[in-house]
This record gives C-alpha cells, structure tokens and sequence, in this order.
C-alpha cells in the first residue's frame, strides 16, 4: 500500500518534535528513517501507525486520509523500539495474538490461524520452536518473533522502530540481509527506523534523512552518500571534513591562496567546503591546493588516517592515504586537493 505524510506537524505541550513533514513511500518500498536520537523518527512512525494524532497535516493510506483512523483500522504490523514479547505467552500464542483478539467477523478459522502462524515461523527460520517461551530464545530468535507477529495480520504496512537495536553487531547485521530478503518475499511496504546508517543504507530502497524534527533529505543511499542537499547530510552520512573558505568570483579561497577548485555558481562570501577523508589527490607543491603539516598518523590495516594542521587559526581536518604514502607520517607535509566535494554558502 502506498503511504502519504503531508505537512505533518507534531507539537507535544508546545515543543515540535516534527516540523511540517511531507513524505511519499512507494507501494511495497522498504524505506529508512534515519536520524540522531531525538530527531523524530518514533514520532513519524507512530503517527502512521495511529499511535499519536497529528498537530497538523494529514497521513494517506492508498487515496484513503487515514488520519482519524484508529490503529485498528488501518491494518498495520509494528515492532517497537523496547518491546518485549509477550512473556507468559508461547511463541505461536505471541504470533497468533494479533488475529486470536479480532472480532469474529474478521477472525479466520482456529485451523487458519495456527497455519498462518506456522508458515511465519518458517519464513522467520524458527520452525520447531513454536512451544517455546520468550525467555528460551536468544534475542535475535526474539525480534524474528517479534517480525513474525507484526506480520501475522497482513498488515496494509509494516512499521519497524529499531527491531535490532538491541542486538550485537554480527547478529544485526545477518538480520539485515536476512529482513531484507523477507521484504523481497512479501513485498509489504515497510517503514523501518535506524540512527545505524550502515545499515539504512544496506538495507533501505530509500533513505529519509532527519534532524531537529525535519527531513533533510529523501533519497537512494548513492544519492544520499554522493549528493547530499545540506552540511548536516554531508556531515552525518560517512566520514567528512571540511574547511571554512571563502568565494570570490567563482573562485575558492583559503586563507591567502585559492585552492584551485571552482565553485562558479555559488554567490561571493563565506562559505564551507565538504570532501570525504579519502577523496583527495595529492599534489606536488602547492599552488592552487589546500596544505599542511601532519600532526597525528595512525594506521588501519591499509589506511593511513591523518590529521593535518593546515594553519591559519582552522581546526584541525582529517585527510585518510594509503599506507604506502610516507607524507602520511607524523611530522610530514602534504599537498592536496579535494577530489569530489560540495561547497555550502555560510549563512
Ligand atoms: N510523549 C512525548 N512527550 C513530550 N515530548 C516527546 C514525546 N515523545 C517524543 N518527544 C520528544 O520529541 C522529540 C523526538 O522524539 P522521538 O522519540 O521521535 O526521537 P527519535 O528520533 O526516535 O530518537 P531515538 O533515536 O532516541 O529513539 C524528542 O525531543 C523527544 O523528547
Ligand atoms: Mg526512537
């Protein structure tokens, strides 16, 4: 099913967690939110879910404005971000829960619902383990019951706050892929919220960038790694350093010297370059180049990862080589200049 967010606000006592926010998501996309703690994911997602009631704007589910709808009524499966299993309740009771408690008009056979249920087990990889209780299952077996359950009512969209969250990092990531794989399966349309961005970015078909209650940014994890819109996408997806420049004339400057890059569409003024560590080329001497004197060098495995002091008053910025470049040394002097980077006016 597709889903519409149009010009949500959310306001709790006065404070914004959620600044008009408008969002599309595809029939059967599974789609990242992805942000800080505190930038409003939980808030957009119970929202869709009907959890919380919008201050303002609407939520479509299909043509259909969902907003006044009850969380029953708009079908959804949810996995929240601290939410346990139902303790006292077997595996297949915690699957079968959502169906058990419908209306008889809606609820199907006893025999229907037990199938339903041991069908999700497999798909979860979790056969077998249908009589057993939350606390005889590692936690990783306890979200794929967790899924199974929030997948049970066939839900028009399934809504995902963190379900790994809790989990070492080996076993997140093998739920990842293996989620994503589920998804491809079933072709629910699934709204999943991480502040990882390894894995949004692994696991999303598109990523919705949050801060302070706004999204900055919807895109693929190409567009949002290779083009992001603002400073603080460049800044919180992969590794990033910048450097405070000035334009003029179409020209980068730093300091007394233009570093040889252009920016002939951007208006005369301050300014703050953006490069990835590793996106650099290493130039001889310097003219048009940004340089500077290597004050910390440390390796990791092939990479060198260096912080150079590159003067006038700036904070130090981080520029990654490899191994085999000796400029990389503590002490050294290097010569550089980005080779893909974005330029933000100051405002
Ligand atoms: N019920 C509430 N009452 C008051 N403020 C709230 C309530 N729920 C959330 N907030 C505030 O709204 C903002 C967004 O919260 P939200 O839970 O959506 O963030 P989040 O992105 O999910 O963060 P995290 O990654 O820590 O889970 C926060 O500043 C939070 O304190
Ligand atoms: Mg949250």
């Amino acid at each position: 099913m597709e889903l519409r967010v149009a010009n949500v606000r959310k306001e709790f006592e006065r404070f914004p967690a959620l600044n008009d926010v408008s969002l599309d998501i595809r029939s059967g996309e599974l789609i990242a939110l992805l942000g800080p703690s505190g930038s409003g994911k939980t808030t957009l997602l119970r929202l869709i879910a009907g959890l919380e009631r919008p201050s303002a704007g609407s939520i479509f589910f299909g043509d259909e404005d969902a907003s006044h709808k009850s969380v029953q009524d708009r079908n959804i499966g949810f996995v929240f971000q601290h939410y346990a299993l139902f303790r006292h309740m077997t595996v297949l009771d915690n699957i079968t829960f959502g169906l058990r408690i419908r209306k008889s008009s809606r609820r199907p056979e006893k025999a229907e619902i037990r199938r339903r249920a041991l069908e999700l087990l497999d798909l979860v990889q979790l056969s077998g383990l249908e009589k057993r209780y939350p606390t005889q299952l590692s936690g990783g077996q306890r979200q794929r019951v967790a899924l199974a359950r929030a997948m049970a009512v066939e839900p028009n969209v399934l809504l995902l706050d963190e379900p790994f969250g809790a989990l070492d990092a080996q076993v997140r990531k093998e739920l990842r892929r293996w989620l994503r794989d589920i998804h491809d399966r079933t072709g629910h349309t699934t709204v999943f919220v991480t502040h990882d961005q390894e894995e949004a970015l692994e696991l999303a078909d598109r990523v919705v960038v949050m801060s302070k209650g706004n999204i900055e940014q919807v895109g693929t994890a190409d567009e949002i790694y290779d083009k992001p819109v603002s400073p603080f996408v460049f800044g919180f997806i992969g590794q990033s350093s910048h450097l405070k420049v000035r334009i003029e004339n179409g020209e980068v400057w730093f300091h007394d010297r233009v570093i040889g890059i252009k920016a002939s569409d951007l208006p005369d003024g301050p300014a703050t370059l953006y490069f990835r560590p590793h996106d650099i080329e290493l130039t001889d001497g310097c003219s048009g180049c940004i340089a500077g004197l290597v004050t910390v060098s440390r390796r990791i495995a092939g990479t060198w990862h260096t912080e150079v002091d590159v003067g006038a008053g700036h904070e130090k910025i981080e520029v990654s080589l490899n191994a085999d470049q000796s400029a990389a040394l503590k002490g050294g002097r290097i010569a550089f200049r980005p080779r893909h980077y974005r330029i933000f006016p100051t405002n």
